[in-house]
């Protein structure tokens, strides 16, 4: 469905000489989803009104009446758009994500939180409504802090932990995870919480999973503002996810369980690591857009467990 954008008038860009109050809040609009289309962003309806709405400090309800911008807004409107139109992503321009119900700050150096995530965490919620509290659950490759933040949002009653390599990315994590109990800690997920071996419930984790002979497929804003830590991982994508793999098997309890997110062409390949690395009830599941993204694994232990 396209996008469309209420009344007719369109006010052309400042250097045509109007003056800074002969431009409405919805002429802005407008105008920015112009700029935006041009450069065929994906989404010029939304992401003009998500700037405008930023730099007026008003929701998209409140927009619809808004008066006119003040010169200074005109002009930072114009800057973010510009910025939008060359690649920078939306999140980066706000500094904020969306995940489930709940906003994280992001920004330059950290991996911004996709929807897709949002189903395997699901799933993860669901496996922690049938253990008894307080389970044991372990987040690798944290980024953010996305699913931790939602998990322990959603399901406090929970011991939550988490592990994020990149310095920069952990920064965000710990703004974000601040104050809600969850251990976060800073380091290579290969030797992380030697203090929970064998002792797991759940081991979540989004790694990262582009093959490098992919690179050139992988969108350019994608390439440019997003982590390289946070998205290769090996020829074919896995070296993360054969990691992890051995890393479960190392904390999770027997009979613990294991989720991970993969590739859409991974729908075979990824679950084959976890039959190989010992596992039982090894299953794949697709994502929103019924594409395989992720697959659940469980350490053998007693039945029932
Ligand atoms: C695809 S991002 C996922 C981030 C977050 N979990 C999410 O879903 O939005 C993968 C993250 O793993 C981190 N990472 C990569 N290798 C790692 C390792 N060996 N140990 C810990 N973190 C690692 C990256 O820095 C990046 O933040």
């Amino acid at each position: 469905m396209s996008e469309s954008v209420p009344g007719e008038a369109f006010v052309p860009n400042p250097s045509t000489g109007f003056s800074a109050d002969t431009v409405s809040a919805a002429d802005l609009i407008r105008e920015s989803v112009r700029t935006l289309a041009a450069v065929g962003a994906p989404s010029p309806v939304a992401d003009a009104r998500t700037l405008v709405g930023l730099v007026l400090g008003l929701t998209p309800t409140q927009l619809l009446t808004a008066g006119n911008p003040t010169g200074p807004q005109l002009r930072r409107v114009r800057e973010l758009v510009s910025r939008r139109a060359a690649g920078v992503p939306l999140q980066h321009l706000t500094r904020e994500a969306w995940f489930r119900t709940v906003r994280l700050t992001v920004g330059p150096g950290v991996f911004v939180p996709r929807p897709e995530t949002e189903v395997m965490t699901g799933w993860a919620l669901a496996r922690l409504a049938e253990l008894p509290a307080p389970a044991t659950v372990v987040e690798l490759c944290a980024g953010s802090g996305a699913i931790s933040l939602a998990l322990v949002t959603e399901a406090p009653e929970h011991h939550y932990y988490a592990v994020e390599k990149s310095p920069t990315a952990y920064a965000y994590a710990a703004t974000n995870l601040a104050g809600t109990g969850v251990d976060l800690r800073e380091g290579d997920m290969a030797d992380a919480f030697a203090d929970l071996t064998g002792r797991v419930d759940l081991v979540v984790v989004n790694p990262p999973y582009i093959p490098l002979t992919a690179y050139e497929q992988v969108a350019e804003e994608v390439r440019r503002h997003e982590p390289e830590l946070a998205l290769f991982s090996g020829d074919d994508g896995l070296d993360a996810t054969r990691q992890v793999a051995r890393i479960g098997q190392r904390l999770l309890r027997p009979g613990g369980r294991i989720c991970s997110e993969h590739a859409e062409v991974q729908g075979e390949s990824a679950p084959a690591i976890f039959v190989a690395a010992g596992y039982d009830q090894v299953r794949d599941h697709p994502d929103l857009t019924r594409r395989p993204r992720f697959v659940t694994a469980r350490r053998p232990g007693p039945a029932g467990a």
